[in-house]
């Protein structure tokens, strides 16, 4: 059976494409899932791709994608640098993490530069703007094996 990577995206990322195009880019939510969608078939991955606005939505999805999913891929966007029940949900999950921003993090304001995710992430991408996506994908496909 094809492993199955739950990716979460975080507040504020449903407005990708028009939300600050200088930092984000012009690319828009559903064109980074169809560019996740074709990369997880080229990869033999079944992907469930969602984004919320709300911690506990979230949160709750994070806890079910144990026995449901073999990984997570998360932006946790703004959460990142607040959430620790994000970072408390991922460890108890007990599966591979794979932490992506769009943005160069540590380039930015101060307070963007700590994530509490960082700490239960298999790895984490920034920068890279939406390809940052494709690369966490190809390293869980590589680390599920
Ligand atoms: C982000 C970076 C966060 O600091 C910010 O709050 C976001 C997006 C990124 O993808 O670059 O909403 O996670």
């Amino acid at each position: 059976m094809a492993n199955r990577v739950l990716v979460l995206n975080g507040p504020n990322l449903n407005l990708l494409g028009t939300r600050e195009p200088q930092t984000y880019g012009f690319e828009t939510l559903k064109d980074i899932q169809t560019m996740c969608a074709a990369t997880a078939e080229m990869l033999g991955l079944d992907l469930d791709f969602r984004q919320s606005n709300h911690e506990g939505e979230l949160v709750t999805w994070i806890q079910e994608a144990r026995g449901m999913a073999d990984a997570i891929l998360i932006n946790p966007a703004a959460y990142s640098h607040t959430s620790v029940a994000i970072h408390d949900a991922l460890r108890a999950a007990d599966l591979p993490v794979a932490e992506v921003h769009l943005s160069n993090i540590h380039q930015r304001e101060a307070f963007r530069h700590h994530s509490y995710v960082s700490s239960v992430a298999y790895g984490v991408i920034c920068g890279f703007g939406s390809l940052g996506y494709k690369l966490a994908l190809e390293a869980l496909a590589q680390k599920l094996k």
